[in-house]
């Protein structure tokens, strides 16, 4: 067996609640600047509980040449916030030809997703 296979994706039950959804906001805000950002539970609100919540989300690039960039990650505190993350680019959206995302549920596991830009 393979970690890897212990990833759930969102062909997997309970996905509405825990996949890490991917945006993209191009050219947002007054500096144009492109934002990807991860919401977890976008269709049905994940629990936000000290006994079940996400723990963290994590988001990654797949650059035009394969290469994989960690672009960020946010720790949430159950209760106090919400597990989005909004993370501003500093190079084109274009050097990117997909975006890669994990979140980590205390009681579900490993959840991930990727968007093909
Ligand atoms: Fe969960």
């Amino acid at each position: 067996m393979k970690f890897t296979e212990t990833i759930k994706s969102p062909e997997t039950e309970g996905k509405e609640k825990h996949v890490p959804v991917i945006e993209i906001d191009r050219a947002h805000g007054k500096s144009k600047t492109d934002i990807v950002r991860i919401i977890v539970g976008k269709d049905v609100p994940h629990p936000n509980t000290v006994e079940h919540h996400i723990v963290w989300a994590e988001l990654f690039g797949v650059k035009q040449n394969g290469q994989v960039i960690s672009l960020g990650r946010t720790d949430f505190t159950p209760t106090f916030t919400s597990p989005i993350i909004n993370i501003r680019l500093n190079i084109p959206l274009e050097e990117f030809k997909a975006f890669g995302a994990l979140s980590y549920c205390n009681v579900h596991g490993l959840w991930e997703n990727l968007l093909e830009v």
